[in-house]
């Protein structure tokens, strides 16, 4: 059956480039990103997996491991590593599942044999500090993702998880947010003493209450 939000991420055994992941022990209390890939020695896939090393910090900084799949066999990983560091230039310094009898790939529904019946789509699973899916996206494999866009959306539910607020469309870190319906007017002063803004009964503002 397919992973739905609020779903407990599978956990599995795996071998990677980082050595043997038993995933849920691997988070220990982080947040993790699961992403796949169709294929190793792939140019998209290439950028994407420097593009995720070269943002280590910003997921460090955020609590968040991040850790790669692709249905390829883990000699051909290695080798792909070596080229990725080259052409990307930075090192690769996260796992890469190896998943060549598409154990981990069918657990989380990553083949659509529609798109292709022996590649992963560029699925994205963002998993919370509760070992609960947050997130899920799916790209095709000809869209390279844009993993500022995973990290923008990693601020905004560690913020909501915290807080009555959602966050609007295109909002960034810094930004005003919006109060929960849930939350009466009467109640808005004591629980975002930074002031608000009622521009209609549903569509309240506050500034951002973390910061
Ligand atoms: C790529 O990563 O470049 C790629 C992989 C599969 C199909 C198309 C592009």
């Amino acid at each position: 059956m397919a992973i739905r939000l609020g779903d407990v991420a599978p956990d599995f055994t795996v071998d990677t480039t980082e050595g043997q992941v038993q995933f849920h022990q691997w988070l220990g209390d982080s947040w993790g990103v699961l992403f796949s890939h169709p294929a190793d020695y792939t140019p998209v896939c290439t950028t994407e997996l420097g593009t995720v090393a070269k943002l280590q910090d910003e997921f460090k900084k955020r609590n968040v491991k991040t850790i790669a799949l692709s249905v390829d066999p883990l000699d051909s990983h290695l080798g792909w590593i070596k080229d990725i560091n080259e052409t990307q230039k930075t090192t690769v310094n996260y796992p890469i599942i190896a998943d060549p009898n598409f154990e981990v790939s069918a657990l989380y529904d990553m083949i659509h044999p529609n798109a292709s019946d022996k590649f992963t789509v560029r699925s994205v699973f963002i998993i919370g500090g509760d070992k609960k899916i947050k997130l899920i996206l799916t790209y095709p494999a000809s869209t390279g993702r844009n993993f500022n866009e995973i990290l923008r959306v990693i601020d905004s539910l560690q913020l909501t998880a915290n807080y009555s607020v959602a966050t609007p469309a295109d909002w960034k870190q810094g930004e005003d947010v919006v109060i929960a319906p849930a939350i009466k007017d009467e109640d808005i002063p004591a629980k975002f003493p930074k002031g608000h803004t009622k521009i209609k009964p549903y569509l309240r503002t506050t500034p951002q209450p973390n910061l």
